[in-house]
């Protein structure tokens, strides 16, 4: 399939992020690797990972991997990243505390999968690789909200030594200095 690059969304250390077009004018997200990053393998790490996580229903859909050019072509998702979420004013105003409580336990629900085909994601300690989308109902208003782990670079295979749920309870909860338990533990009413 032809991609056309639409413009870019990131650029990490070792990747660029494109929004992309394919010949019906369908967005896709596109990562493919940066020139000078000494990463040769991201289509080989990152595709394999995020298909086995697909394979249970997470992360965003792998559409096409390229070993040659080295890039992966997934799903766009149209979300914010769960860091800026929690930061943001609306989750002061306008977002429930059952809204987060769901919120958290998808992401929960979601980690127990990655658990048991033994895939340890490693980068979700600081909540920039779970995206936040919207669901609205009907009349177009915000329902809730749902999460989508993305960022399989690092990701690897570990029998029963996985960090997921670890990662995610110290983020949301635990973490003294972190900016996001304070304020998920503010909105929840938790003391620990
Ligand atoms: N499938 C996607 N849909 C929408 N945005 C994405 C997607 N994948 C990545 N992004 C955006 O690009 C950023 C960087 O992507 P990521 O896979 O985390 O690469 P990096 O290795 O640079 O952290 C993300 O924080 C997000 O904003
Ligand atoms: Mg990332």
């Amino acid at each position: 399939m032809k991609y056309t690059k639409i413009k870019q969304i990131a650029k990490g250390w070792s990747s660029y992020i494109w929004i992309v077009k394919n010949n019906k004018g369908k967005e896709f997200v596109l990562k493919e690797v940066r020139e000078k990053s000494p990463r040769k393998d991201l289509a080989k790490r990152e595709g394999k990972m995020l298909l086995l996580a697909n394979s249970i229903g997470v992360g965003p859909k792998v559409k096409e991997i390229n070993f040659e050019k080295n890039f992966v072509v997934m799903e766009y998702i149209k979300g914010e990243k769960f860091f800026d979420f929690i930061l943001s004013e609306r989750f002061d105003n306008e977002i429930t505390q059952i809204q987060v409580y769901n919120l958290i336990k998808e992401i929960y629900r979601q980690l127990l999968l990655l658990d048991k085909i033994n895939l340890s994601h490693n980068q979700l300690q600081i909540g920039k690789n779970i995206l936040v989308k919207k669901i609205f109902d009907k009349e177009k208003k915000v329902v809730k909200y749902f999460p989508i782990i993305i960022d399989f670079e690092k990701a690897t295979i570990k029998e029963n030594h996985t960090k997921n749920i670890g990662q995610l309870l110290a983020m949301c909860f635990y973490n003294p200095n972190g900016v996001i338990a304070k304020r998920i533990r503010e909105k929840l009413n938790l003391t620990i």
